[in-house]
């Protein structure tokens, strides 16, 4: 647990980077590795610690979410990928390049087709019409003029603007420039999409309509995003994966889930702390153990001392296959202590199934354990009982007190 930061199809790997500021970076170098702080660090050498040791993989793909406090190192270290800034120590790898060892030519080329840039302020050119902005990367990179605007318009359709082309930035909103700088970075189809707070500048309605255009938009186009921001709602939805920085350390890494469900430190914690968890956590995350027995055993008998011993509170029935086919809950166990066993294999008599696969948003599963008198059965894809959700467990979970896992429903 903690940092998780190894992926299995990396498209950008960043090994132990570090980066200092200042008059020596060498010489502050060994700091890294002890105790010391920042702020010591600065006092005693002059230098600043932008990266502390970071190693972090990012899945061709993916949409990767790098948060953390305004100065911890984010900016920095998306910067290390086109090579914008260059490491005190470490390797930076895209699809296996080193980086850091390119030639010019080699990093022009890495610069202007495999890597673009989206910047915070738009970063538009004001006295060039929006098909002139989208199609600046293409001209830089020498793609003739009719080229660069045909393929250009391809892009800023894409993102919405058609009809918009011949209007210049200032004649646009907020949100539809940053749809052209979008557009721009989109158009030298580049596997790799740099994000530095790109929607931070908008307002929260605009903001919400970009997030979703850039789902739909990767859905379709697959890139490798790493994308900064400060929005911890907007990490969750449209990370696939996120680090946390932290003075230039790396605190964790991993899924929404994994991190709200998980927070390596106080600091993370303090991140994750006014999130609406219920869009975020899995069923898998509520579910609790449960105490089992197949159709053949149900007796008075076997019930009674299987529920005292487990402390459970429900006995789900599965078939043969391991699918739940009905529930008991305690207190029907105790009103009818003495009952024949034919009692419980009367279908009257026990609980209906509710089922949910592991991978539902809790939310959605909410009102099923809300409205179902027994707990929600967690069930695989064959429809074999893996857990079960009760209404104690979902808000338990919702709140971030998960209690003792082990506990049963
Ligand atoms: N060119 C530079 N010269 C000196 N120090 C720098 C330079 N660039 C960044 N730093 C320092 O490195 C640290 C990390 O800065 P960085 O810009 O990466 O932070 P950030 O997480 O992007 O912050 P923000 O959210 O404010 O954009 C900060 O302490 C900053 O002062
Ligand atoms: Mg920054």
């Amino acid at each position: 647990m903690g940092v998780q930061a190894q992926v299995t199809n990396p498209k950008i790997k960043i090994e132990r980077v570090s980066k200092l500021f200042g008059p020596d970076p060498q010489a502050a170098l060994p700091l890294l590795d002890t105790a010391a702080t920042k702020a010591e660090i600065m006092e005693k050498t002059g230098n600043v610690v932008g990266l502390r040791n970071v190693s972090l993989e990012i899945a061709g793909g993916s949409i990767f979410v790098v948060m953390g406090l305004s100065g911890s190192g984010k900016s920095t270290l998306i910067r290390h990928i086109n090579r914008l800034i260059e490491p005190t120590a470490g390797r930076i790898l895209v699809d296996d390049t080193d980086v850091v060892s390119l030639a010019e030519n080699a990093l022009r080329d890495l610069r202007l087709h495999r890597v673009s840039m989206v910047f915070q302020n738009f970063g538009l050119l004001p006295n060039k019409s929006v098909l002139d902005n989208v199609a600046l990367g293409l001209r830089f990179a020498g793609t003739g003029n009719s080229q660069a605007r045909e393929l250009a318009m391809q892009q800023i359709e894409r993102v919405g603007l058609k009809g918009f082309e011949k209007q210049y930035p200032r004649q646009l909103s907020g949100g539809m420039q940053q749809r052209v700088g979008l557009a721009r970075a989109l158009a030298t189809n580049a596997e790799i999409l740099l994000m530095d707070e790109a929607f931070s500048a908008l307002d929260p309605l605009i903001r919400h309509d970009m997030q979703a255009q850039l789902l739909e938009l990767q859905s379709d186009l697959n890139k490798t995003i790493v994308f900064i921001t400060h929005d911890l709602d907007e990490a969750l939805r449209i990370g696939d994966r996120i680090a946390i920085l932290n003075d230039g350390s790396l605190s964790q890494c991993g899924t929404g889930e994994e991190i709200l469900l998980h927070p390596a430190d106080d600091y993370v914690k303090r991140f994750v702390q006014n999130v609406d968890r219920g869009r975020i956590i899995t069923v898998a995350a509520a579910a609790r153990p449960v105490a089992t027995t197949t159709s053949a055993e149900i007796s008075s008998d076997k019930i009674a001392p299987l529920v005292a011993a487990e402390g459970a509170q429900t006995v789900f029935i599965v078939n043969d296959a391991g699918q739940p086919t009905g529930v008991i809950p305690i207190t029907s166990v105790e009103h009818h202590a003495g009952a024949e066993d034919s009692f419980w294999h009367d279908p009257k008599n026990v609980l209906p199934v509710k089922s949910v696969s592991p991978d539902t948003i809790l939310a959605d599963a909410l009102s099923d354990v809300a409205e179902s008198e027994a707990p929600v059965a967690v069930v695989d894809e064959q429809g074999r009982l893996l857990g079960a959700v009760s209404r104690q467990s979902a808000l338990l979970a919702m709140a971030g007190t998960n209690g003792p896992s082990e506990d049963m429903v």
